[in-house]
């Protein structure tokens, strides 16, 4: 069961997570940052003014493998080398027994909703705190995807909710490691394993992030990850696959080829084929293999950086950091999430607080809207093809499930910073302490003239 945790513990939780990356102990943590100068957006000067670690870095490695791949004249993955290449080193990074590169992010998830052969009447959870691909790739199988909503201390799903939104269709729980930090998994599994429905994690936001020391997409039946150019591991677009499952590997690899290859050509015996072409190229995999020499490191730096801006975060009224469950001994921090409370700054709404930060030279965003509220989400319910498979009564009494009241809330006080400016040093999470400082010190004349 999972408790609400007080600070003590939190920044507790915290260090854990930073000890597993053996760094040394934080500079003891001021909270003072900033407080005596005058903000930016009412003239001050900026609490940073440099420039953030821009993304990608690109090195020689980079044109190396890419320059091989082209004159190879190899480019597609078919009796290629570089796409099994890759594979072979991101299933060892992960300590899975499969990995399987694929176009991209959405397809990863497509493809392992496939694989399980989802389809019309059936359910699938998923976190309404989540980029569209995670529910669009349920809808594409005509399935109908099911919020649970928002542990909102922690931004992930709340898994004690999810037992109450199963039902006789539910085929899979779908859950988000959200921002690079792993879902509460013991929960998630415990209540998986109780109604024996598949768990396959949404891991596009997480490539090493761990969970009590194993990597995310080791712990449900598979994982997807998506390499599109913001994330972490980064090949412009791409995408994979891990799983320890070898018959679910063979038939993930069967719908992304078309429903042929590796085994077999029917999914379950007798079914018939279904697949398409989500076939990595040979390109996606080199820029890959050359990104992925920095991975490591990289995700240690953004890791250190994190718990430090932690630790400096916490210390200022009206700004909670997301919490990370006591499993976790790694976040990929994809984000760095927090929580603002305006009634602790003078009653300036986020927009205002965001825009003070931007003027702080602090880049950040509000992060995602109510999906499960926009129209694009609810319009569902009207879908001539989804009233053919479901009927009136199941839509209509879909859009009254699509309530999630925490997940409302933590829309409205998220802010976040991205991976790239956790890439930076010691100082420039002290930079954005200093702002938020300097804003929380001068929040009434802020709200007053801005
Ligand atoms: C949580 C989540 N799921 C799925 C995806 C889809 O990945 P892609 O953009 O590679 O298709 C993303 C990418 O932004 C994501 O953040």
């Amino acid at each position: 069961m999972k408790t609400k945790i007080n600070r003590r513990e939190f920044i507790s939780a915290a260090s854990l997570a930073g000890a597993s990356l053996a760094i040394g102990s934080p500079t003891i943590a001021r909270s003072s940052f900033g407080a005596t100068e005058k903000p930016a957006i009412l003239g001050g000067t900026k609490a940073f003014s440099g420039k953030w670690q821009g993304w990608p870095i690109i090195g020689p490695i980079e044109e190396k493998e890419l320059l091989d791949v082209l004159k190879s004249g190899q480019w597609c993955r078919l009796g290629s080398k570089t796409a099994p290449r890759f594979e072979t080193e991101y299933q060892k990074l992960l300590g899975v027994k499969h990995a399987l590169g694929l176009t991209n992010g959405t397809n990863a998830l497509y493809t392992m909703l496939g694989a399980l052969d989802i389809g019309p009447g059936d359910e699938v959870i998923i976190p309404p705190y989540t980029f569209i691909a995670t529910y669009n790739a349920v809808v594409l199988h005509y399935a109908l995807p099911v919020f649970v909503d928002s542990d909102i201390e922690s931004f992930q799903i709340d898994a004690n909710k999810i037992e109450a939104s199963i039902t006789n269709r539910t085929k899979v729980l779908m859950p988000v490691h959200l921002g690079g930090s792993p879902a509460d998994l013991d929960g998630i599994l415990s209540v998986a394993e109780k109604h024996k429905i598949p768990v396959l994690e949404d891991a596009c936001q997480a490539p090493l992030a761990e969970w009590k020391g194993k990597s995310v997409g080791n712990w449900g039946l598979a994982g997807a990850f998506s390499f599109q150019a913001s994330k972490n591991l980064n090949s412009g677009e791409g995408g994979a696959i891990v799983t320890n499952d070898d018959n679910f590997f063979k038939n993930c690899y069967s719908f992304h080829h078309q429903g042929q290859g590796a085994n077999s050509a029917s999914l379950v015996p007798g079914t018939g084929t279904r697949g398409s072409n989500f076939r990595i190229t040979e390109f996606q995999a080199a820029i890959l293999l050359a990104q992925m020499t920095r991975l490591v490191e990289q995700t240690k730096l953004r890791s250190e950086n994190a718990d430090y801006l932690t630790k400096l975060l916490y210390q200022i009224p009206g700004i909670y950091p997301a919490k990370l469950y006591k499993g976790v001994t790694r976040s990929a921090y994809h984000l760095y999430m927090f929580r603002y409370d305006k009634e602790k700054f003078a009653g300036m709404d986020r927009a205002k607080f965001i825009k003070a930060l931007e003027s702080e030279g602090v880049t950040c965003s509000g992060g995602y809207g109510k999906m499960n509220k926009e129209s694009y989400v609810t319009d569902l319910a009207k879908n001539k093809h989804y009233l053919n498979i479901y009927g009136e009564k199941t839509m209509k009494d879909w859009l009254e499930r699509l309530n999630c009241p925490e997940n409302d809330k933590l829309t409205e006080q998220a802010v976040w910073f991205f991976q790239n400016m956790l890439l930076g040093t010691k100082e420039d999470m002290e930079h954005i302490a200093e702002a938020i400082n300097k804003i929380y010190k001068n929040a009434a004349e802020i709200n007053k003239k801005v």
